[in-house]
């Protein structure tokens, strides 16, 4: 039966990593990938998780099954983490957690826990968003549409289209959100903007879906929680994709979490019931050691501070890179404003080069980034900074 299927082309993102992994280049550069990379150009693992680690490899006594919703602990502690210590919301027992298989593990968790409450869904996305969502949502069987969302001309949210767009969205549908550090385009949302979108939310009785895949990398911890815990806090029902990839570097380990918020305790409980059939029907269980590190994490006040400081220490990098990529973009003397790239948060940005422009830059230089020219900032370091600034700068000048 195997002779009915046709090949297909590689995801473009894994792709781009075959190619930059065959490119013989000794200036060659990483843009494309998205996993954070220190100085040295490597992903490393974080301090609190080794000692973590090392302390749940001392403690672990069986290999037992974890069960659907995994680590009960490790559920709690990122709710606390997500919601706040003082949330309303928690108090009243409305809100429910699991443990998932990284993020895309809760996308996907969620979006067949959605098609349930309603086969006719359509989730709305942001134009541009990230390209997983729509395999991750859409073949759950949500259908998917577009608002608008980053100006490629302005650089910034069109934020009054985008609400007016949305404004026609009702009961049983759902908008998908990015909690902070928008990818692919790093233009965040603001608090004013929050609160205005939970009042659609309510107003329109549309669900709020947000994914949050960077806390920690964009303002800080607690500060890129704004917008879920503003939704939280206006609208009966939502929910959340949340992922431990990027801000506690466990990319391998898969830790992710999937939160619903129901109106209240009963409807809250139903809700919990279905996600772990839905769970049970897909992969029965999570794996167990990266929410074991995760929970040791959060529940020690030392190790949690040692971990606050790491994901600043990345924070502050990513920063400190792209203020350098403004500056030196605007000493090469082209009149083009590049300052947006200061503005935007987290990892991406697009540089706003063409696709041209961006192929001439892996074929001549082996300057790597997606098609759209999206960056992950994190790629940069002084060893690579001025090479790639004069290569940007060369394209530049044929334009
Ligand atoms: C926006 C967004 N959501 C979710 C994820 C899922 O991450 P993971 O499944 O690796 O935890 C990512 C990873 O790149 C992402 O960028």
């Amino acid at each position: 039966m195997f002779e009915n299927l046709k090949p297909l082309d590689p995801d473009p993102i894994l792709g781009l990593i075959n190619e930059f992994k065959a490119d013989e280049s000794s200036l060659k550069v990483d843009l494309g990938v998205g996993v954070y990379r220190n100085e040295q150009g490597k992903t490393p693992i974080l301090e609190a998780v080794r000692e973590a680690e090392q302390r749940r490899i001392r403690e672990e006594n069986t290999k037992e099954y974890l069960g659907g919703a995994g680590e009960v602990a490790y559920n709690q502690a990122m709710i606390k983490l997500l919601f706040g210590t003082d949330s309303a919301e928690v108090d009243n027992d409305r809100v429910r957690a699991v443990q998932t298989p990284g993020g895309c593990g809760a996308l996907r968790v969620l979006a067949e826990f959605l098609v349930r409450c309603n086969p006719d869904a359509t989730i709305w996305v942001s134009n541009p968003t990230w390209a997983n969502h729509m395999p991750l949502l859409g073949e759950a069987g949500l259908k998917i549409r577009e608002y608008p969302y980053y100006n490629y001309e302005t650089h910034s949210i069109d934020f009054d289209e985008m609400m007016e767009t949305l404004s026609h969205v009702g009961k049983g549908d759902l908008v998908l959100l990015h909690g902070c550090c928008h990818n692919p385009c790093g233009a965040d949302l603001d608090e004013t903007q929050w609160h205005a979108l939970a009042k659609l939310a309510n107003l329109k009785g549309f669900t709020p879906f947000i994914d949050i895949a960077y806390q920690g990398f964009g303002d800080g911890v607690e500060e890129d929680a704004i917008g879920v815990r503003v939704m939280a806090n206006h609208v009966e029902e939502m929910v959340v994709a949340q992922s431990c990839s990027k801000n506690f570097g466990l990319y391998r380990e898969r830790v992710g979490t999937a939160f619903i918020l129901s109106k209240n305790t009963k409807q809250a409980d139903i809700a919990y019931s279905q996600l772990l059939n839905v769970i049970r029907g897909m992969y029965s269980m999570p794996p167990a050691h990266g929410a074991a590190i995760v929970r040791r994490i959060l529940e020690d006040e030392a190790l949690k501070t040692m971990w606050m400081g790491e994901v600043a220490e990345m924070r502050h990098r990513i920063k400190t890179l792209r203020v350098e990529l403004v500056k030196g973009l605007a000493a090469s003397g082209f009149n083009r404003d590049f300052s947006f790239i200061e503005r935007e948060r987290g990892m991406f940005s697009f540089l706003g080069l063409d696709p041209e422009q961006v192929a001439i830059l892996k074929k001549e230089h082996s300057i790597y980034m997606l098609g759209s020219s999206r960056v992950s900032i994190a790629g940069l370091n002084a060893g690579n900074m001025q090479y790639v600034l004069d290569s940007i700068t060369k394209v530049l000048k044929n334009d």
